[in-house]
C-alpha cells in the first residue's frame, strides 16, 4: 500500500473516503460512502499500545470490509497519553506496520474476482506529521513487508514447499541486499557429520537442505548474532504418524525458518550495523521407506547421540545441528525460533510465544523487547532440575522426556534438550517456542493463515544487541 502525508483531512482530494476514528462501537461507511467511522469501544485516554496496534489493523480491515481502496485518516500521537513515551518515529513505525500486516491477504491460490481483492491501495495520513515520524511509517512499511513476505512463505501448502524450495525462497528474499547464501546439501553434510538432520530428513524424497545466511553489517571480528529457525516444511509425524486433525496446518512447521530468513534479510534492508548470521536446517518429516525409527540413535554434529524416541519431535533434533553449527561464528548470542510443540499451546493459549534462555536475568529484558516489538512472549523455566528430562538410556539424549510422563512440562522438555547442545556455546541463548503464534487469532485483525512471528521480535533483540 501507499502512504502519503497531507498536513489537513479537510485536503483530502475527492476520490478519499475520510475515516474517524471514535471512541463510540460503531464501525459504518456513511450512505454517501464518504465517511468512515472506526469506533474502538473504548476512552482514547485508555488505549495502550497493544490497543493501539489493534486499531491501526481495525481501520484498514473495517475499510477492506467496505471496499474502500483509498483513505485519508486523521491521526495524532497526542490524542492518546498512554503512547507518550512512544518516539515519533517509533509511533509511525508501529502504525505502518499495523496498516501492511492488516493489508495482507493470502490469495495466491486463489482466482481474483472481476472487481480486484479488498485491499486498501493508499492511506493518507492527514495532521502535523513530522519528519521523524514519516521515517518512522517508512521503516515500518519495511518492516511488515519482510512480516508479510514470511508470512507468505508460511502459508505455502507443503505440495509447494519442498527444503530445496524453501532454500530458493531464502535466495529471493536476500536479493539486492549484502547478504551471502550457503545452502549444504546432503552431500557437504554428510561430510560434516551432521547426522540429526540427515536423520530425520530420510524419510522423504525431498533431501533436505541446510541454508546458511550471513550478514555483515557491522565490523568482521564482531561476534554475531545468530538465529537458528525450525524448517520442517511439511511435519507428518514420521512413523509416530500424526492423528486425526493434528497434521492440518503442519505446512507451517517452517514458520521459524522463514521468520529467520526475513529477519536476516530486515536487517540487511535497514543496514543495521550488526553481524547477522541466519541457520534454518529445511527437512521433510515423512513417512517413507528411509524414515527414522523410533529407537533410533542418530550421531549429532555436536558429537553427541540422540535417541529418537518419538520421531514427531523431529523439530529439536534438526535444530540441534543448527544450533552446533553456529558454535563456529563464536556469537555473543544465539536464537532459536521454531513451531517446537503443542504443549506449548496448552501452556499459554495463543497469545504469546513460550521462550527460555539460559540467563535468568535477562527475562525481564527479553520481555520488554518482546512487548515493544508486538511478538509478545512468555517465559518458561530452564532450571538444571529439569535435566532429568534429558537423560538418554540407549544413546546421550533422548528426544523425548524421560522424566515420568512425556506430557509433563513438554515446552520445557523440548527446551532442555535444545539446551543441551546450547551448553556448549557459552553465550546468551534464548529459545523460542513459537507454536503458540503461528496462526492468526480471529480477534487481532489479521488474515487467516501465518501471522509472521517472531520477525519484529527478532529484529528488536538484533538491535538492542547493537546498542
Ligand atoms: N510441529 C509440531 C508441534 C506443533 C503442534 C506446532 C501444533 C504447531 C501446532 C512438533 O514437531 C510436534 O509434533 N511435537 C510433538 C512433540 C511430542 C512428540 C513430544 C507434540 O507437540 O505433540
Ligand atoms: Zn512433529
Ligand atoms: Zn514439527
Amino acid at each position: 500500500m501507499k502512504i502519503n502525508f497531507t498536513s489537513a483531512i479537510e485536503k483530502a482530494p475527492k476520490g478519499y473516503v475520510r475515516a474517524h476514528v471514535t471512541e463510540s462501537s460503531f464501525k459504518r461507511l456513511s450512505t454517501e460512502g464518504e465517511e468512515l467511522e472506526v469506533g474502538i469501544g473504548k476512552k482514547f485516554a485508555e488505549v495502550c499500545r497493544r490497543n493501539f496496534i489493534l486499531i491501526c489493523r481495525s481501520i484498514i480491515t473495517t475499510a477492506k470490509q467496505n471496499k474502500v481502496k483509498k483513505l485519508a485518516l486523521a491521526l495524532d500521537q497526542a490524542a492518546f497519553p498512554k503512547l507518550n513515551d512512544l518516539t515519533a518515529t517509533e509511533f509511525g513505525s508501529l502504525v505502518a506496520e499495523a496498516f501492511e500486516m492488516a493489508n495482507y491477504e493470502h490469495n495466491t491460490y486463489k482466482t481474483k474476482p472481476k472487481e480486484g481483492w479488498s485491499m486498501v491501495e493508499e492511506v493518507l495520513v492527514c495532521g502535523e506529521i513530522s519528519k521523524e515520524a514519516q521515517a518512522g511509517f517508512k521503516r515500518g512499511q519495511l518492516v511488515a513487508q519482510e512480516v508479510n513476505a514470511c508470512r507468505v512463505l508460511a502459508n505455502t501448502p507443503g505440495g509447494d514447499m519442498t527444503p530445496r524450495t524453501l532454500a530458493q525462497a531464502a535466495k529471493k528474499a536476500l536479493q539486492g541486499t549484502k547478504v551471502t547464501l550457503k545452502v549444504l546439501g546432503v552431500k557437504e553434510m554428510e561430510k560434516l557429520g551432521m547426522g540429526a538432520i540427515l536423520g530425520i530428513g530420510k524419510g522423504s524424497k525431498d533431501e533436505p537442505q541446510f541454508i546458511v545466511m550471513e550478514y555483515f553489517g557491522a565490523a568482521k571480528n564482531e561476534r554475531p548474532v545468530v538465529l537458528v529457525g525450525k524448517g520442517v516444511t511439511f511435519d507428518t509425524g514420521g512413523l509416530n504418524i500424526k492423528t486425526g486433525d493434528h497434521m492440518y496446518e503442519m505446512h507451517m512447521d517452517m514458520s521459524g525458518g522463514a521468520a529467520v530468513i526475513h529477519a536476516v534479510a530486515l536487517a540487511a534492508k535497514l543496514k543495521l550495523k550488526a553481524n547477522v548470521i541466519g541457520l534454518v536446517p529445511a527437512v521433510e518429516n515423512m513417512a517413507g521407506a528411509g524414515a527414522v525409527r523410533p529407537g533410533d540413535i542418530l550421531k549429532s554434529l555436536s558429537g553427541k547421540t540422540i535417541e529418537v524416541l518419538n520421531t514427531d519431535a523431529e523439530g529439536r533434533v534438526i535444530l540441534a545441528d543448527g544450533i552446533t553449527y553456529a558454535k563456529r561464528y563464536k556469537p555473543k548470542a544465539v536464537v532459536d525460533v521454531a513451531t517446537l510443540t503443542g504443549a506449548s499451546l496448552v501452556a499459554v493459549g495463543t497469545v504469546a510465544s513460550c521462550f527460555m534462555t539460559n540467563e535468568e536475568q535477562k527475562i525481564n529484558d527479553l520481555m520488554i523487547i518482546a512487548e515493544k516489538s508486538g511478538d509478545y512472549m512468555w517465559p518458561l523455566p530452564a532450571w538444571e532440575e529439569y535435566e532429568p528430562m534429558v537423560k538418554g538410556t540407549f544413546g546421550d539424549i533422548p528426544n523425548l522426556s524421560t522424566d515420568g510422563s512425556s506430557r509433563d512440562g513438554g515446552v520445557i522438555a523440548g527446551g532442555m534438550f535444545l539446551r543441551e547442545f546450547a551448553k556448549e556455546l557459552e553465550c546468551l541463548w534464548v529459545h523460542i517456542d513459537m507454536a503458540p503464534r503461528m496462526t492468526a487469532r480471529p480477534d487481532e485483525y489479521l488474515a487467516k493463515g501465518a501471522v509472521g512471528a517472531p520477525v519484529r521480535f527478532l529484529l528488536h533483540f538484533i538491535e538492542s544487541e547493537v546498542k
